[in-house]
């Protein structure tokens, strides 16, 4: 389904054509790829979020080629102080604190949400960057306000200055140069160089996407079996000899253990049930706060009057057979199945929808709104 709004933002491709041609490969740069766009936070609703401990918040500032790096929460009035040039505030997972973040997050719903990561919106003052480097995962990068002079390339030189405190390219040897306006867009592939350098004061926003290193899956995976295991018994060695080698550990003792251990299984549901967990686990600092009790019919007659819609920081995703929603899961059940998947799709569900819900399916997005997943403005 290719829908207007994905391919102007795509600079007239589709979505196929885009990711074809683009994705993990290619840069695209698009001019007003959102005619008009202002960007989801004004600069003080930024220095607002960069003063909160539950947000990741950094400073960089440049003196020279040197670059410091400074890791949130930050006095706003420490913020108002910086000098006139040279410094980037960057403040990751916005979309999890502003509902116009998260609209913008989600108009690029021609990827998978399992792929999607956040919105990180940063702040520059004239000369300000993060100097040149690559990043290991695809990026959108949007300009919001004022314009950003990008050089950018693929370079096949990626090693790093040692002593930077942030990664910083030893050269770099951009092949393109564009200066971003507002709603101006730049598509880069992993391991794209780039550096981005605030022409004046400018605020950008990086949509970013989710690319686990495996051995970060391995010991998430591993965590998750841990849960799961149940091993029956003790180890036992009714045949036991004296011997004299009494520092050996015997072959026996060895074969036994790991019989044991054989009893460890996992097939391809259990690493799908990992998986669904895993990539909907909350963002670190979520917390979901239980809104004020309603009763399953006063629910009931709520959503049948106005639908339902996740709350932004919840994640719903689902496979062949089940359903997980911040870090928990459940088999899909048959009756509602298409109404839950919808509600995984687009985050909402309409009046309409809601009013012919099978009662378990009411009951469940119940046990939701107890919980604080659901949008309980809606
Ligand atoms: C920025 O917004 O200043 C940096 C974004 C990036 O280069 O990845
Ligand atoms: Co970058």
């Amino acid at each position: 389904m290719v829908d207007a709004p994905s391919r102007r933002l795509l600079g007239g491709l589709s979505p196929a054509a885009f990711l074809s041609r683009h994705w993990h490969k290619k840069a695209l740069l698009v001019r007003a790829a959102i005619p008009g766009f202002e960007g989801p936070v004004t600069r003080d609703e930024l220095f607002a979020l960069a003063s909160r401990d539950d947000v990741e918040s950094r400073l960089v500032q440049r003196i020279g080629s040197r670059y410091t790096l400074e890791h949130g929460p930050f006095r706003k009035t420490d913020l108002r102080r910086l000098p006139p040039r040279r410094w980037t505030l960057l403040v990751s997972g916005v979309n999890l604190h502003s509902d116009a973040a998260d609209a913008l997050l989600r108009r690029f719903s021609f990827l998978p949400w399992a792929r999607l990561d956040d919105l990180m919106v940063s702040y520059a003052a004239p000369g300000g960057g993060v100097g040149p480097h690559f990043d290991s995962y695809d990026v959108f990068l949007l300009q919001a306000s004022g314009r950003r002079r990008w050089r950018y390339g693929r370079q096949r030189d990626l090693s790093l200055r040692p002593d930077a405190p942030l990664k910083i390219l030893r050269h770099f040897t951009p092949a393109s140069d564009a200066t971003l306006g507002p709603g101006d867009m730049l598509y880069l592939p992993p391991d794209c160089a780039h550096d981005g350098i605030a022409v004046d004061a400018c605020m950008t926003c990086s949509i970013g996407f989710r690319a686990a290193l495996y051995q970060e899956l391995a010991e998430a995976f591993l965590d998750h079996l841990r849960d799961s295991v149940d091993l029956a018994g003790r180890y036992a060695d009714p045949d036991l000899r004296p011997r004299s080698d009494r520092s050996r550990i015997d072959a026996r003792m060895q074969q036994r253990i790991a019989r044991a251990l054989s009893g460890i299984r996992f097939d391809a549901a259990t690493i799908a049930q990992f998986l669904g967990r895993h990539l909907t686990e909350p963002k670190p600092g979520v917390v979901f706060a239980a809104p004020p009790a309603l009763s399953r019919p006063a629910f009931a007659r709520r959503i049948a009057r106005h639908g339902v819609a996740l709350d932004r920081r919840s994640q719903l995703l689902y496979d062949d057979g089940r359903l997980y929603l911040n870090g928990d899961d459940i088999a899909l059940p048959r009756a509602g199945r298409a109404a839950l998947c919808r509600l995984a799709d687009q985050r909402h569900l309409s009046a309409r929808d809601c009013a012919s819900l099978p009662a378990a399916t009411t009951a469940l997005l119940h046990d939701w709104h107890r919980h604080g997943y659901l949008d309980d403005t809606a």
